[in-house]
């Protein structure tokens, strides 16, 4: 009974949707597109996996948000106050800490499946590069997020991992100088990983997601084998 109501109440909400804008049509056409036999598998939802991690990461990332303070004064200090005092702040950093573990690991997982069903190949070259750039963006959100609880092991941790760059070939210690914001790790290499994080990051991903999604959805998923 609950249910027909319901339903009566969302169709009434699409119609008043699709009298005024017309979408369900092209909506329909682009949604409903069945999933081939070959492709229902446990290693073809690898990448949706991956995609699920990623929404997770942005939700408990927006929680965290509220109680952290991005400056070197106050970092430590609100990473404890959301562990201790925060309800459930302990279970939303744990999740985000798991989570960005589990999205890497999945996302490898995803790009192996991809390499070794040869989904790589012509016509899906440039969704292979999508799906680099993809992995690039996903491991840059680890390395930055890092730095920021701004303990020892966040500190010592960015120090190595940003001195990496720094023996890059002529322009090292110039893309090291960038990065940091100077030649050490100071507040300014915080405020400039924490933008990258929430930011520039967050965007960049929807925009190549975007471009990875839409390319499946046009080539279809490849296969069989
Ligand atoms: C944030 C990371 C990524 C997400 C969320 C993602 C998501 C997805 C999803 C949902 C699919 C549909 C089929 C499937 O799940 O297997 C897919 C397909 C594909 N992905 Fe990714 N992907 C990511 C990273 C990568 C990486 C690192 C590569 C390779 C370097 C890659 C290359 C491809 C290719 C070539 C396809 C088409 C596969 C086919 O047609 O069988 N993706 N991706």
């Amino acid at each position: 009974m609950e249910n027909t109501a319901q339903r009566r109440w969302t169709t009434r909400v699409g119609d008043w949707f699709e009298e005024r804008f017309n979408v369900r049509r092209p909506l329909e056409a682009f949604l409903k597109k069945p999933v081939p036999k070959h492709a229902i598998r446990w290693y073809f939802c690898l990448g949706g996996l991956t995609f699920t991690l990623f929404i997770i990461q942005g939700i408990t990332g927006i929680l965290l948000s509220l109680y952290y303070k991005p400056t070197p004064e106050d970092a430590y200090d609100s990473i404890l106050f959301i562990m201790n005092n925060v309800r459930f702040g302990w279970l939303i950093r744990g999740i985000h800490s798991w989570s960005a573990t589990l999205m890497i690991a999945m996302c490898l997982a995803h790009m192996l499946r991809v390499y070794i069903t040869g989904a790589y190949k012509r016509p899906r070259e440039l969704n292979w590069v999508a799906g680099v750039v993809l992995l690039l963006l996903t491991l840059a959100f680890g390395f930055t997020g890092y730095l920021l609880p701004w303990d020892q092991k966040a500190l010592w941790g960015s120090t190595v991992g940003s001195e990496i760059l720094g023996v890059v070939p002529l322009v090292g210690e110039a893309l090291l100088g960038l990065l940091r914001g100077g030649p050490d790790i100071t507040g300014l290499t915080m405020t400039r990983f924490y933008g990258i994080h929430m930011l520039v990051l967050p965007v960049l991903t929807f925009i190549f997601l975007g471009a990875h999604f839409i390319i499946i959805r046009r080539q279809g998923i490849s296969g069989p084998l």
